[in-house]
């Protein structure tokens, strides 16, 4: 969601800019625009839609210039057009903003009042007023700046370009993620690290209120109040071919490949001899024992890694476990305080509605545990303790190996506070962690029976309509199922738990409605047999998704999509199970000739709530 680059140094910032944009894409946006000091002073280029448009209006030659900012839109406040994309201009100020300013329109009132003409329908532009209206009383960018985040309230992050101050940037963070990169002679700013992993790796984090000051030998940090201060650098793990194509058609099949790497990079560091150990994440015993009753919140995709960890977690420990949608959570007077630990999953680390349930959750006195994937974000610093997940850089907007990681985070948590609520044995935990210790390869297996999953597609492209059904853990992955093809597919799907069918959606099923009915537990395998009965009795279609060996009778299925033999464990399966859910919807998107990378209207972090 909404992408920030900013560039100061010797290189021709248009080009810096543009890569960088590039690489901000799979943040989703709807326009996108770019502002440089040029010899002839400080130019904007803005365009409704994709970065070829933009690029389009550049032409062949672009501007000169060594110093801009840039920006991918994703629309708020106004509809996406070339008026309303960023950078916006205001006198002598022009900036690029990501966030909601949620006063704009008293201040837009107050500046209309002393006679200001606004060309946009933006928030962005009201900061942009405001900034030059101050500017022009004092034109001292940082008491100006100092001056303006005053008034403001709402998120943002702000990349400022002060047309008579050449080859400066200046930015502004809060409630909205923003990096300073450091180069040798040239410094960046950006709204992650992917955008400069091509010239660094080397970053400073800003925090809340924080400002910074960018030329390309300096880059220095202030805060709200203008002093300056120090911050130690961090380091980016990821390389730049992590978060680049490698030769395949689209980022997600990329990563679907990738998930035994990234399990094991999960898994292998909290796995110690016979048992799972999170100390070396900070993460002691005490902190994960003694709790009344586990709340688990997160949005999409992650929420339903959640469910998978509520399954496991309630299967093995005996303990209450409640999965809450991060947007309501804020909304329903939770039950919540010091005798719960909450755990929070979000693969950025930095959605908006995410965010807002941690810190209500901190306010409330509870223990909180993130589950993240990028290093230092919102979510990983503010929760009270962080497990990583090591999944790399996910650039699609469809989320894949991040659900796997997440899920493989709750298999070990699970079985960790098993143990310590001495529920599961040492013995049968040692058991556990010498089948944990497999998955990747189970996963690699499953990825090499891809080929069964493209036949598959045939019998749904065309549809209009597709149902997901399963029982327990297979419920809760048809759900990950059914969103990833929506997402990316466009085409309507719905998941529903499997013996619920018969009280409504059933009436959906007529001739040739392909369900894809998950069966991947054997002690439910019977009772899915009827469901799949019942679906094939009103002239439905099924592709049933299940276990090696599992028996499905000719009139319950018109295809079948095995597991390999490496699936030993019911509990894990739905590691294995996933790969075919993502393949189908990635299979089906592709024959629809959908931008499968960066579905409409979706963004991959959504920093809005
Ligand atoms: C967006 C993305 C989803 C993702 C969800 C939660 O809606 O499009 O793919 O699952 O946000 O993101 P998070 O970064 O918190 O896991």
């Amino acid at each position: 969601m909404c992408g920030i680059i900013g560039y100061s140094g010797k290189r021709e910032a248009a080009e810096v800019l543009l890569e960088g944009l590039r690489n901000l894409e799979y943040r989703g946006y709807d326009s996108a625009g770019i502002a440089l000091f040029t010899q002839t002073g400080l130019k904007t280029y803005k365009a409704q839609g994709r970065l070829s448009q933009l690029e389009a209006l550049l032409g062949d030659r672009l501007p000169d210039g060594q110093c801009g900012i840039g920006h991918t839109r994703w629309a708020t406040h106004g509809a996406p057009s070339d008026v309303n994309a960023h950078p916006h201009a205001s006198g002598k100020v022009t900036l690029v903003h990501n966030g909601i300013l949620e006063n704009y329109m008293d201040l837009k009132e107050i500046l209309l009042n002393k006679g200001r003409i606004f060309t946009s329908q933006t928030d962005t532009e009201v900061i942009a007023q405001w900034l030059d209206e101050e500017y022009g009383k004092t034109p001292d960018p940082m008491a100006a700046i100092c001056r303006t985040l005053k008034v403001l309230r709402g998120s943002y992050a702000l990349g400022i370009l002060f047309a008579d101050h050449p080859g400066a940037l200046y930015a502004v963070r809060k409630d909205s993620p923003l990096i300073v990169g450091l180069g040798q002679g040239e410094n960046f700013i950006a709204s992650d690290v992917t955008a400069i992993l091509p010239y660094t790796r080397d970053y400073l984090l800003m925090e809340e209120n924080e400002i910074a000051v960018v030329t390309p030998e300096r880059a220095g940090l202030f805060t709200q109040d203008g002093q300056p201060f120090t911050r130690e650098a961090s380091h980016a793990d990821w390389d730049i071919s992590a978060a680049q194509k490698g030769g395949y058609a689209h980022f997600m099949r990329k990563e679907i490949d990738e998930q035994p790497h990234a399990l094991e990079a999960t898994l292998s560091p909290r796995l110690t001899g016979e048992s799972i150990d999170f100390s070396a994440d900070g993460v002691e015993d005490a902190f994960l024992s003694d709790f009344r009753s586990i709340q688990i919140v997160a949005c999409g995709t992650a929420m339903h890694a959640g469910l998978i960890g509520k399954h496991l977690i309630e299967s093995l420990a005996r303990i209450p476990v409640s999965v809450n949608i991060a947007s309501e959570y804020r909304y329903s007077n939770p039950i919540v305080g010091r005798d719960d630990l909450v755990i929070i999953v979000s693969q950025s680390g930095e959605t908006a509605d995410t965010l807002a349930a941690l810190r209500l959750a901190k306010a409330c006195g509870a223990r909180t545990l993130a589950i993240v994937n990028v290093v230092g974000s919102s979510i990983a610093r503010e929760a009270e303790r962080v497990l990583y997940t090591y999944a790399g850089p996910e650039i699609a907007v469809a989320s894949t190996k991040a659900f796997s990681v997440q899920m493989a985070m709750f298999y070990l948590l699970a079985l960790r506070i098993a143990s310590l609520s001495g529920t599961l044995s040492a013995k049968a935990a040692a058991v556990y962690v010498e089948k944990l210790k497999k998955l990747p390869r189970m996963v690699e297996d499953t990825l090499k029976a891809a080929g069964s999953c493209k036949e598959a597609v045939s019998d749904l492209v065309n549809a209009s309509d597709l149902f997901y059904i399963g029982r327990g853990l297979d419920n809760c992955l048809c759900m990950e199922g059914s969103l990833k093809l929506k997402e990316i597919s466009y085409l309507h799907s719905e998941s529903y738990a499997a013996g619920e069918l018969k009280h409504g959606a059933i009436s959906l099923i007529t001739e040739k409605v392909p369900v894809i009915a998950v069966a991947t537990q054997p002690e439910l395998l019977e009772k899915m047999v009827s469901n799949m009965r019942e679906v094939k009795a009103r002239g439905g279609f099924v592709l049933a998704l299940c276990r090696a060996g599992s028996v499905i009778p000719e009139d319950a299925a018109d295809r079948v999509i095995y597991l390999p033999d490496s699936v030993e464990e019911d509990l894990f399966a739905p590691l294995a199970a996933i790969v075919p859910l993502q393949l189908i919807a990635y299979e089906i998107a592709v024959l629809r000739g959908c931008d499968v990378d960066k579905p409409r209207n979706l963004a991959k972090s959504v920093t809005v709530e």
